[in-house]
């Protein structure tokens, strides 16, 4: 396992929004009281210009909300159109128009459509309607003519039959490049919520390999992070800057304690979800179009 400190961190992920347009049943959101917010154009800005000395970084523009409810969402997809690697996003696709079309195929490489099965869509993506999201995503896909790598996903949870999996992947097999069914992580955004058969503890790699930014400024640790708004921010890029941050002492103490695999951090040590290898959990399920 590669736990080298590179220069920069590899992926930064910036929340734009942590509000929401929907009450999804197993998103761990709703128990995060305060996620109404909409990261300041100014801080986005400040963020890009650090990062875009280094080209290779892989931008994730989503996180605790729906990034395209954020009114200047086009404004920073032109800011970042071309200057990176990689630039992904998730979205629940409602709000997905022609409007945003031209600004989301020249801004992202990849593009996410958090779905579930026709038949289970309407009771768990409240309140919206599988009928209207699916036909606003044919209609993008057919606008965009492959030029942004597309993926559905849908999240299996404790209820979710292994036949709705299979539908799943029938109905957007030949409409998407990939499709991805998520392992359910948590029920509440706390660790241990769900069982994890995972026992052996392992160093996670992300503390080496990426920072999550909150739409606050305040820097988290990962995907798993839900509510670090306070004192167990990492950092804060209103005052600092992402170098600063990542060379810091707090992320020196969490990367000794995942070395030395003796925790004490208020988030890390509690997680039954680390990463044993970048971008692999060995959870969930994914397809690629041949
Ligand atoms: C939190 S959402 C934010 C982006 C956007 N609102 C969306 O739905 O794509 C990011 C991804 O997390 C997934 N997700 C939500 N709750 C989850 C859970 N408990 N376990 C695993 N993935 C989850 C969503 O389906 C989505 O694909
Ligand atoms: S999964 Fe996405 S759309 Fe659904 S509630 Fe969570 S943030 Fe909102
Ligand atoms: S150990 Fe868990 S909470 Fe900590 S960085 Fe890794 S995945 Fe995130």
């Amino acid at each position: 396992m590669n736990l080298t400190i590179p220069d920069f961190p590899a992926r930064i992920e910036i929340e734009i929004a942590s509000d929401c347009n929907l009450r999804c049943t197993y998103c761990p959101r709703h128990f995060v009281n305060t996620l109404k917010g909409y990261i300041d154009f100014h801080l986005f800005e400040k963020i890009i210009k650090e990062a875009i000395s280094y080209p290779d970084t892989i931008l994730v523009l989503h996180r605790r909300g729906e990034s395209m409810l954020h009114p200047e969402f086009k404004k920073m997809l032109e800011l970042v159109s071309g200057r990176f690697k990689e630039v992904q996003m998730a979205t629940n696709a409602t709000l997905l128009n022609k409007d945003k079309y031209e600004a989301i195929v020249n801004g992202l490489t990849f593009l996410s459509f958090s779905l579930d099965t026709p038949e289970n869509f309407d009771q768990t993506r409240i309140p919206a309607k599988y009928s209207k999201v699916e036909s606003k995503i044919l209609d993008f896909l057919d606008y965009n003519k492959g030029r942004v790598l597309t993926q559905a996903s849908m999240v299996k949870t404790v209820k979710t039959a292994e036949e709705e999996c299979a539908k799943f992947k029938s109905v957007w097999t030949d409409r998407v490049d990939r499709v991805r069914i998520y392992d359910q992580h948590s029920s509440d955004g706390n660790f241990g919520s769900l069982k994890n058969p995972r026992v052996i503890r392992k160093p996670c790699v992300m503390p080496f390999y990426e920072i999550l930014v909150y739409d606050s400024g305040n820097v988290a640790r990962c995907n798993h992070d839900w509510n670090s708004d306070n004192s167990a921010s990492m950092g804060d890029l209103k005052k600092n800057g992402i170098k600063e941050i990542w060379h810091g002492e707090k992320y020196e103490e969490l990367r000794k304690q995942q070395r030395t695999l003796q925790f004490d951090d208020s988030v890390c040590t509690r997680c039954d979800c680390w990463y044993p290898e970048i971008g692999r959990q060995g959870t969930g399920e994914t397809w690629e179009k041949s």
